[in-house]
């Protein structure tokens, strides 16, 4: 089995000459041969590393290869050649020859990611760096392809049969979570099952705010200021300091308000209680329906109350006035707790007959 090692490598850019066209159409050895060499010791003068690189760049239905070198992002480049930017991104690294290069790139693709759980990561870009040639023997190259773990949903697990009740019952409050995104298209399967959940007069009382990526930050900071603020009112904040943590760490936070109900926490009249009452239960049935789905998909979740602690300064920094219900993190699991204790049947149900 191939054996690569593994680099977390910032986000860089190449320069170079391109060819573009449908996959399996492009001429790779003319690219390199007939527009890069001719080109290399002006390419090269301005490089910021020895070697080459060739890198194919999806673009309007389209691959756009690059054969180039890297340069910094302000480098200014002479007319005829062109820029790409490659994202962040995990890669495994499998050293090869120039002989070896496809036979190596076809092995990790029908063979290596299945044996090593991994899937590629479709939102990064994967290239080849070609050593300095020394004239000696083949010229050594390394193949970059990013990776992340393959994420099996429960579903999966099961089979790909899983019952509701498999997912009931399988469901747990995940406290720890890996850093890694939840894929948009998951995203939004889980939000959509929230909006099928049932709801009084089907008033569909729920509004959601998702929170992801560089928002996190604002968040904690929010959570973090609002900790502060209910510490100096004299409130016992341990419950809301260890759920914030967890905020903090979940890669996805929803958070979930009540659009028809403006001042939050104000005392109402009799029919105003029955609709609170009503409505809350409604959008109860989104959060757990969100909650169920997301188990289905392989994604983690946790229910949030606490963050009632910081409400009001949420709700400022969504520009939210309505009233905020709960938040749910979602993530991949870092976690695999036991189910937690539940009452019997004796214990919670009376049978009349
Ligand atoms: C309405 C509601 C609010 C909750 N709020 C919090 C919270 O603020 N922090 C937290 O860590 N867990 C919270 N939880 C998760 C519960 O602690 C958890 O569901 C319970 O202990 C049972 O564990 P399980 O979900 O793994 O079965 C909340 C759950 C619900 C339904």
């Amino acid at each position: 089995m191939l054996n690569p090692r593994f680099v977390d490598r910032e986000s860089f850019v190449l320069a170079g000459v391109t060819s573009c066209g449908q996959l399996g159409e492009i001429d790779y050895a003319g690219v390199w041969n007939k527009q890069f060499m001719p080109v290399a010791s002006r390419l090269h003068a301005i490089s910021s590393d020895a070697g080459s690189y060739g890198a194919s760049f999806g673009e309007k239905g389209k691959t756009v290869y690059l054969a180039g070198v890297a340069v910094t992002g302000d480098t200014e480049l002479p007319a005829g050649f062109v820029k790409r930017t490659l994202p962040a991104a995990h890669y495994a690294v499998f050293d090869c020859t120039l002989a070896t290069l496809n036979l190596t790139g076809e092995e990790v693709y029908s063979q290596w990611f299945t044996d090593a759980g991994m899937e590629l990561d479709a939102e990064a870009v994967g290239f080849e760096y070609y050593l300095p040639y020394n004239e000696v023997g083949d010229m050594l190259v390394q193949l970059y392809i990013p990776v992340k773990p393959k994420q099996s949903t429960s579903a999966e697990k099961h089979g790909g049969i899983m019952s509701v009740f498999d997912v009931i019952s399988e469901r747990r409050s995940i406290r720890k979570y890996k850093n890694d995104p939840v894929p948009g298209e998951t995203l939004r399967r889980i939000l959509q099952a929230g909006l099928l959940a049932p709801s009084g007069a089907n008033r569909q009382t729920w509004k959601f705010y998702v929170v992801q990526g560089k928002k996190r930050d604002e968040m904690v900071d929010v959570l973090k200021k609002a900790l502060d603020n209910r510490e100096k009112e004299g409130e016992n904040v341990a419950g809301a300091r260890h759920s914030f943590e967890i905020m903090a760490q979940a890669p996805v936070n929803v958070f979930v308000f009540r659009p028809n109900r403006k001042a939050p926490w104000l005392a109402s009249t009799i029919s105003q209680n029955f609709s609170d009452i009503v409505d809350i239960q409604s959008v109860g049935a989104a959060i757990e329906n969100m909650l169920l789905e997301a188990h289905e998909l392989g994604i983690g979740s946790l229910w949030v109350c606490d963050v009632f602690s910081a409400c009001n300064e949420i709700s400022a920094w969504l520009g939210e006035e309505t009233e905020l219900i709960a938040s749910v993190c979602l993530g991949i699991a870092n976690e695999h707790p036991a189910a937690r204790k539940r009452k019997t049947l004796d214990e919670a149900v009376e049978w009349l007959s």
